[in-house]
């Protein structure tokens, strides 16, 4: 558990300099737990070693992986192949790890053995019925609180065959869990989704050698894998670049260059977002790193404009959204948020917790069911906010504060380390 410290945030008079972001935390997660599915050793370059991956770490460990530090940046992983893992002697904490906690059910479906998942106050109230109600018509055997829709969730392993599922929200967690599950048993898994959402599974497995079948509306695969040990170098992550676009972008005299950021198309919504706003971002020395394009981003101030954002774009930016309501708040005109609904079930009510931390400052910010509308140009002013325990509210008001009229005190900040741990520090570095 994090500290439930304070921070307070001046306005800035101008950001700058070099800024390498922590490892992806999506891409941090596969890497551990597709090495710990391989035969043979993997060298993971550039982990993310926030907490939410630290509990994807310890969750294979508890399960008899080892694990080796290899130097500050390294870490070698021993997998023991698909039928490797050991029935984990305790309940299995994933912290806040949404993305743990779905994963794992998708694996430990398959395996097996009996096992428990269970989360903080945040995790176990999200919605995990999305992946439970699949998983079951795969024939697994998994209980949950509240009528097999809560944390924590004991899963009886095993017996499992494969499936075709047609998703109803794009969301990478339930399809990756059904992957991951389908991976595992002989047959051929296929699952269908409204929008395509991140593809850092089906990138990874074929990158571990595994066949995947990527296509318009989903992805497939045929059972059972063979996964081999390689060396994993994990790009920056663009959804902790993202604070970084929006400082540079809203903070006037600013010039900021983002080092090895992922830019994988199912990722980089943020930057057509703030493109499209007007925001001046360039993407440089643009390169591929086990199987997933990077950049370099350099931004600088710009005035930006409201648009309207709906559609295919809303995955491909869906952790980015409090961050984006941040620039719209700065932005001349109106942003409307639209078919993210999703953002009332993420670390908290996004939607609730932006409106609240953002509109008690004074601007302008209007709920949607499915997003929200932003009337951009009244002036965010000083005072107090709470992050509601989302790293990503707690850092989006962080931005916000370098542009407000005085200072920010935002309660509740400690949870930035589940993505972001030298966040701090970077946004101390920049300014000038
Ligand atoms: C993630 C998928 C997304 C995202 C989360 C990480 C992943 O969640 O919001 O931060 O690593 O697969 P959903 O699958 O719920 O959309």
């Amino acid at each position: 558990m994090h500290t439930h410290e304070t921070r307070t945030i001046a306005p800035a008079t101008g950001l700058r300099g070099e800024i390498v972001v922590p490892g992806d935390k999506s891409i941090s997660h596969r890497a551990i737990m597709f090495a710990s599915l391989a035969s043979g050793e993997s060298r993971v370059r550039g982990l993310l070693r926030g907490e939410d991956c630290l509990s994807t770490l310890k969750a294979f460990q508890a399960m008899g992986i080892e694990v080796v530090e290899k130097g500050a940046d390294e870490l070698i992983i021993f997998g023991r192949g698909l039928d490797g893992l050991q029935e984990p002697g305790d309940v299995i904490d994933c912290g806040n790890s949404g993305t743990t906690m779905r994963l794992m059910s998708g694996i430990l479906a398959a395996q097996p053995f009996f096992s428990v998942l269970t989360g903080d106050q945040y995790l176990r109230k999200r919605p995990m019925g999305r992946v439970i109600d699949p998983l079951g018509q795969m024939g697994a055997r998994i209980l949950g609180r509240d009528g097999n829709k809560k944390a924590p969730l004991a899963i009886d392993g095993g017996g499992l065959k494969p499936t075709e599922y047609h998703s109803p929200v794009a969301s990478a967690q339930v399809k990756s869990a059904l992957l991951l599950a389908g991976m595992q048993v002989e047959g051929t898994t296929t699952v269908y989704e409204p929008h395509l959402s991140r593809d850092h599974s089906e990138r990874m497995l074929r990158y571990f050698g595994a066949e995947i079948e990527s296509f318009a509306g989903g992805a497939r695969v045929t059972g059972r894998v063979a996964l081999e040990g390689r060396e994993v170098e994990v790009p920056g992550d663009i959804s902790s670049a993202a604070f970084f676009l929006v400082a540079g972008l809203i903070v006037p005299n600013s010039e900021l260059l983002l080092k090895n950021v992922g830019i994988n198309p199912t990722r980089s919504g943020i930057i057509d977002i703030l493109q499209q706003m007007g925001g001046s971002i360039e993407l440089l020395n643009q390169r591929e790193l086990s199987g997933e394009p990077v950049a370099d981003l350099l931004v600088k101030s710009s005035d930006l404009q409201g648009i309207a954002i709906g559609g295919e774009l809303v995955p491909r930016a869906i952790d980015e959204f409090p961050v984006v309501s941040v620039a719209a708040a700065f932005a001349d005109g109106v942003t409307t948020i639209s078919d993210a609904a999703e953002l009332r079930v993420k670390e908290t009510d996004r939607i609730a917790a932006m409106c609240d931390t953002l509109g008690r400052l004074g601007a302008q910010i209007e709920p949607l069911e499915d997003g929200m509308r932003v009337t951009g140009g009244q002036p965010v002013t000083a005072g107090s906010v709470n992050s509601f325990g989302d790293h990503r509210i707690a850092m989006s008001m962080a931005v916000a504060a370098l542009r407000a009229e005085g200072e920010i005190l935002i309660e509740d900040t400690g949870c930035t380390a589940t993505s972001f741990p030298n966040f701090w520090e970077l946004l101390g570095d920049i300014r000038s």
